[in-house]
């Protein structure tokens, strides 16, 4: 079993020290197009594993996708992160050519691949992969919802006062600032409503913390974050890996469900061995229902952008 993460940035290396911990498969594939630069970080990952305990072979390369062959999962990270005071969105122009020749080089060696979208704007990214891969939409994943989701129950768990671990509470909708849905009146303690034990005034500050969980970070770090994205990364690949069935927010690439097509968003989904296998159906309340609009569109502006600039 072989595992491609594309793109050594603190994303991407995060992302491959989390699988390499948990142990996902055999072979671990970090590649990057700066010399060296994925050899240097899988050198540092690997000499952790005898401090760790891991057995997987992770192996840097510098940008020769032959190494990749029959990879069952492969991340895509590469592109420009954010800078302080950046929307996700401003990154189209340069990441969108980066994404497309990226997909390009997977599909050439393993052409039935799983792919995990993490670069950014992610649900534009997501739709171009799905577009130009002409893989079937199961195996095009889009990473930001685990991220805003985890993000949500930390905001949820510090009003509360209560493990993360046992907060059900799912994020829909966009990967952007403005796009994202947290969906507080359906998040549980442990299946007691999170409504019961805060304000409306406490619940709207952690929907609004929640959607720009993100830039207040990159505020504070100066780039975007990465051990919460590395981490919702390697939860996915292993829901995948280990065929768990996981119901996680995902982006996938939607034809009707939720009332919206020929666009990636975020939604429920059940995620196993092959890709997303199901998504699942929230009843969404009227105001939900028109955020859920209102994200799509202004998403499909943004997609409107790759055809403009013939991307697509
Ligand atoms: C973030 C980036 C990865 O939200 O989109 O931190």
């Amino acid at each position: 079993m072989k595992i491609t993460v594309v793109g050594a940035g603190a994303v991407g290396a995060t992302c491959a020290d989390n699988i390499a911990r948990k142990k996902l498969s055999e072979e671990l594939i970090l590649l990057d197009i700066k010399e060296g630069f994925a050899e240097g970080k899988a050198m540092d990952i690997m000499q952790t594993s005898a401090l760790l305990g891991f057995d997987t072979k992770l192996k840097g390369i510098t940008n020769d996708y032959a190494a990749t062959a029959d990879s069952s999962v492969v991340v895509v990270t590469s592109g420009l992160p954010r800078k302080p005071g950046m929307t996700r969105e401003e990154l189209i122009g340069t990441n969108a050519g980066i994404v497309k020749s990226v997909t390009e080089n997977i599909l050439k060696y393993s052409p039935n691949t799983i792919i995990i979208v993490v670069s950014n704007p992610m649900d534009t990214m997501n739709y171009l992969t799905f577009k130009t891969s002409g893989l079937p939409k199961q195996k095009i994943l889009g990473m930001g919802g685990v991220l805003d989701s985890s993000r949500f129950k930390y905001y949820l768990s510090k009003e509360l006062e209560c493990s993360p671990s046992d907060l059900n509470a799912v994020v829909i909708g966009g990967h952007g600032d403005t796009t994202m849905i947290p969906l507080i009146k359906h998040a549980t303690w442990n299946s007691v409503p999170v409504t019961n034990f805060l304000t409306e005034e406490q619940q709207q500050k952690i929907v609004a913390d929640t959607m720009v969980g993100g830039a207040t970070l990159t505020k504070l770090i100066g780039t975007s974050a990465w051990y919460a994205p590395g981490a919702g990364t390697a939860a996915m690949v292993e829901a995948i890996i280990r065929d768990e069935k996981k119901l996680l927010s995902c982006g996938v690439y939607l034809e009707g469900e939720y009332g919206e097509d020929d666009i990636s968003l975020v939604v429920p989904v059940v995620l196993g061995k092959n890709g997303w296998e199901k998504i699942v159906n929230f009843e969404l309340s009227e105001q939900e229902r028109s955020a859920f609009s209102k994200s799509a569109d202004a998403v499909r502006a943004m997609n409107q952008v790759l055809k403009d600039t013939r991307v697509i």
